[in-house]
């Protein structure tokens, strides 16, 4: 699934709907309610290259099988508990599910009636998208461009630029990268403008998909694009993407699972033939590490120590300063209770007279007014201490 991008929200959930209903058909777990005490029952789980599934099929590298009920298995670990009686929640309603199953599928599903043609498209692109992605879908400022990359015929596609980083691979907008029209019409309907989603009609969204297809110079069935083309749901169905078979495995219909053990059985997709779990980086030839990254703006770093701290400097820490707070500054900020406040040079300099030691001693075991330890016997003598040199140092 690595080569999936988000901009394929539409066929990732076609074929991961696809992948788990062909792992609990081949598993029957849907059927299975089974007693709480045959459910703890231990879980033994299959991780090796050679584990099958109850089918018989062998289990894609990397993935797991777990039993579930009499020789059954699942790619997933299946909670058998009998589900009853938790009182969460209620069905959702017919229109509630309606208003949240808004996605447009490449098979049309999802995909409304309506119509729109270049001309308008381009009307409305003008007032509600240029302001962001540019005239004619430049794209620039971080707004993705619109219209250029087409990916043309025999043009590099995604698997050469996986496989061999350095040729040219399309650049990853919409008319050269996205394997399916369907998610051009779905997006803009539920996320375009950017700032007002949903505020399209829909023959607001078919003007603008036929606009955007016109400055991509795509054709629909052999007809170019033209100022009076008008576009709809029949015409839409006919659209063939240019990047359609640029992503492998093709990870959609029921031969996908196959398709994708097919890949993977392939060492040459691995870089450099090796098949590698563990410690990879020295036995195999990892694309993306060996692409050198260089030219950094600024230059990457590659220190590891952190920056020498400047004891003399501003904002250098001061252990005993929060000691000092909570238990000498009551005393020691003002003269008030006869002890020498803090930051008076005069007085310090006085007491410090008497030598350091003979100081710490006063401040550990007590002088006159002064409490062993102010008061707080908790203290260890070498934290009085800092806190002695920390009321000096001010
Ligand atoms: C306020 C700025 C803004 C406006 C206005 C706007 N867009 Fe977008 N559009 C964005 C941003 C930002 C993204 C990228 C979103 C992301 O990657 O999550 C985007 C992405 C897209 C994409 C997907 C492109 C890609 O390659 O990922 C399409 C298609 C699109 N916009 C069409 C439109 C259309 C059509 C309109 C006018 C109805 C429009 N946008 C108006 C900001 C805007
Ligand atoms: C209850 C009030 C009080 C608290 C709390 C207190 N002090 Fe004092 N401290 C005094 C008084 C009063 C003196 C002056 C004693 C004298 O010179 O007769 C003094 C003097 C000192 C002196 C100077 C001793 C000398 O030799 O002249 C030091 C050092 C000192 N305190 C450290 C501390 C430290 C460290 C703390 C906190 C852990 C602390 N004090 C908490 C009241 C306090």
């Amino acid at each position: 699934m690595f080569i999936l991008g988000r901009k394929f929200k539409t066929s990732i959930i076609g074929s991961a709907f696809l992948l788990s209903s062909l792992a609990f058909t081949a598993c029957g777990a849907s059927e299975t309610t089974t007693k709480v005490a045959d459910a703890v029952k231990t879980v033994a789980v299959s991780t090796t290259a050679s584990a099958t599934y109850a089918n018989g099929k062998k289990v894609i590298d990397g993935g797991s099988t777990y039993p579930v009920k009499d020789g059954k298995t699942s790619l997933y670990h299946v909670n058998t508990q009998e589900q009853k009686g938790f009182k969460y929640g209620r069905t959702p309603t017919a229109n509630e599910i309606k208003a949240w199953d808004i996605d447009v599928m490449p098979d049309g599903t999802g995909l409304p009636e309506g119509e729109g043609s270049v001309e308008d498209g381009d009307e409305i692109y003008e007032a509600k998208c240029t302001s962001c992605h540019g005239d004619f879908g430049s794209g620039g400022g971080g707004y993705p461009s619109l219209s250029k990359g087409n990916a043309e015929e025999g043009f590099a596609t995604l698997k050469n630029q996986r496989t061999t980083p350095d040729s040219d691979g399309p650049v990853r907008v919409f008319g050269s990268y996205w394997p399916k029209a369907s998610t051009l019409w779905w997006y803009i309907k539920t996320g375009m403008p950017h700032n007002a989603p949903l505020s399209l009609s829909n023959d607001d969204v078919y003007a603008l998909c036929a606009y955007i297809l016109s400055i991509n110079e795509m054709e629909i069935d052999g007809q170019e694009l033209d100022d009076e083309y008008v576009l709809n749901r029949e015409k839409f169905m006919k659209i063939v993407m240019p990047n359609k078979d640029g992503f492998v495995p093709n990870i959609d219909g029921p031969k996908g699972p196959d398709n994708v053990r097919e890949f993977l059985a392939d060492t040459k997709n691995y870089g450099n033939g090796t098949r590698c779990m563990k410690d990879c980086t020295d036995k195999v030839n990892v694309v993306r590490i060996k692409v050198e990254m260089k030219d950094f703006l600024p230059p990457m770093s590659v220190k590891r120590d952190l920056p020498k701290v400047d004891a003399s400097a501003a904002g250098a820490p001061q252990p005993g300063k929060k000691a000092y707070e909570s238990t000498c500054a009551v005393c020691h900020a003002t003269d008030a209770m006869g002890a020498p406040e803090v930051g008076n040079k005069a007085k310090w300099e006085k007491v410090m007279k008497q030598g350091i030691d003979v100081v710490y001693g006063h401040a550990i075991n007590g002088f006159n007014g002064m409490p062993a330890k102010g008061g707080k016997a908790s203290l260890s003598d070498d934290e009085v201490k800092q806190i002695v040199d920390y009321m000096v140092a001010q």
